[in-house]
């Protein structure tokens, strides 16, 4: 059942952790640890493509000097790119370049730009693999029709991060979009689950529900390897019960100025000053005034008055150490099996 991924992956063991790439928290560090502990590490895409150069080659350094890794076709990581601010001719010569196993694309202004994504991808390094994500059934369908994906990356509504604003959790999702692929001959399409994931009883419900791996994003926020300020770091191990301490808001977009994200799409945070403002009715103006003065402090707006976002899954209540993502990788996998494991004596 797990075989088509373990099978493009080469180098990963079953389950299959994947850490979600986080744009400006996901470097090249993190994703090489990630793929060194037999998970797919990811490198989440910023605007700058020149800092991606930068994690791409991190990543190479290190996963060329680790001998028993064939990096011989491919870098054994993934990329991360957001069509709708990404721009194709500028993330292209990366690609060809870095060759990266997995380019994995969210958040297209419309369905139509993961075809001409993939189209000019698949053509320039044929052995990366196209990966989307979204977080509908219908949505999924469409993508499948456009471009045929390798894999899709199915992110339920606990997701941290930016999502659908309309979602169902992974518990219907997941079940609902095998079942849509199986009627229609699609299937052999592997599917992964993000969303609310953080340890390895979540990632055996994942599989359960029909994955073949899990993103998690939320939980590799608190790995050594990740790029994170320590106030923002700091408050989500201090979260707890992430229902009520996380939110989806499209206000979160509007902090900088006006949202640039596609219509479809809000984010999950913990729930901050500048989210309670906002449902007080503070007006906009004001609020961001607040944010802008913080975000300058030495808290960067992390700390006791939060202003920024901190982007967090419902499972933040999870997480209760910064571990190194090896580390990370290896108990959610042990975890996983041994609930599944549990599950079977039922
Ligand atoms: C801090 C943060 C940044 C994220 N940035 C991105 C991104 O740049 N691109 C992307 O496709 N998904 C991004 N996501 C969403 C993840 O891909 C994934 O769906 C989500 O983290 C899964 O939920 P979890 O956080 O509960 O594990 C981000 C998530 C977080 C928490």
């Amino acid at each position: 059942m797990f075989h088509t991924l373990a099978k493009s992956l080469p180098w990963t063991q079953s389950p299959l952790i994947i850490n979600a790439p986080m744009g400006g928290f996901a470097g090249g560090e993190l994703a090489a640890a990630v793929t060194k502990a037999g998970g797919l590490g990811m490198i989440g895409g910023v605007f700058n493509m020149n800092e991606l150069h930068d994690h791409l080659v991190k990543a190479t350094e290190i996963l060329h000097a680790h001998h028993s890794l064939d990096c011989s076709k491919n870098l054994p990581v993934g990329v991360g790119l957001l069509p709708f601010i990404s721009k194709l001719e500028e993330a292209l010569p990366l690609i060809t370049e870095f060759k990266p196993r997995v380019l994995w694309l969210f958040a297209a202004k419309k369905f139509e730009d993961y075809a001409t994504w993939s189209q000019q991808v698949r053509e320039a390094s044929p052995d990366t693999h196209i990966w989307v994500q979204c977080g509908s059934v219908t949505a999924a369908l469409r993508i499948v029709e456009l471009c045929k994906p390798d894999a899709l990356a199915m992110q339920g509504a606990d997701a941290g991060g930016h999502g659908f604003e309309k979602g169902a959790g992974i518990v219907s999702l997941l079940p609902e979009t095998a079942d849509a692929l199986q009627c229609r001959g699609l299937g052999h399409i592997p599917l992964v689950g993000a969303g609310g994931i953080a340890d390895g009883r979540g990632t055996a419900a994942a599989l359960a529900l029909g994955a073949q791996g899990v993103v998690m994003g939320t939980r590799f926020l608190a790995a050594k390897e990740t790029i994170v300020h320590r106030k923002y770091r700091a408050a989500l191990l201090d979260a707890k019960d992430g229902g009520q301490n996380t939110v989806r808001s499209k206000i979160f977009d509007e902090l900088r100025g006006p949202n640039i994200w596609p219509e479809a799409y809000d984010g999950r945070s913990l729930v901050t000053d500048s989210y309670t403002d906002h449902v007080n009715g503070v007006s906009i103006e004001e609020i961001r005034k607040l944010h802008n003065e913080a975000v300058k402090g030495e808290d960067a707006g992390f700390g006791e008055n939060k202003r920024a976002v901190i982007w967090a899954g419902t499972g933040v209540g999870l997480i209760n150490k910064v571990e190194a993502a090896a580390d990370i990788v290896i108990q959610v996998r042990n975890a996983a099996c041994e609930a599944l494991q549990r599950v079977a004596k039922f």
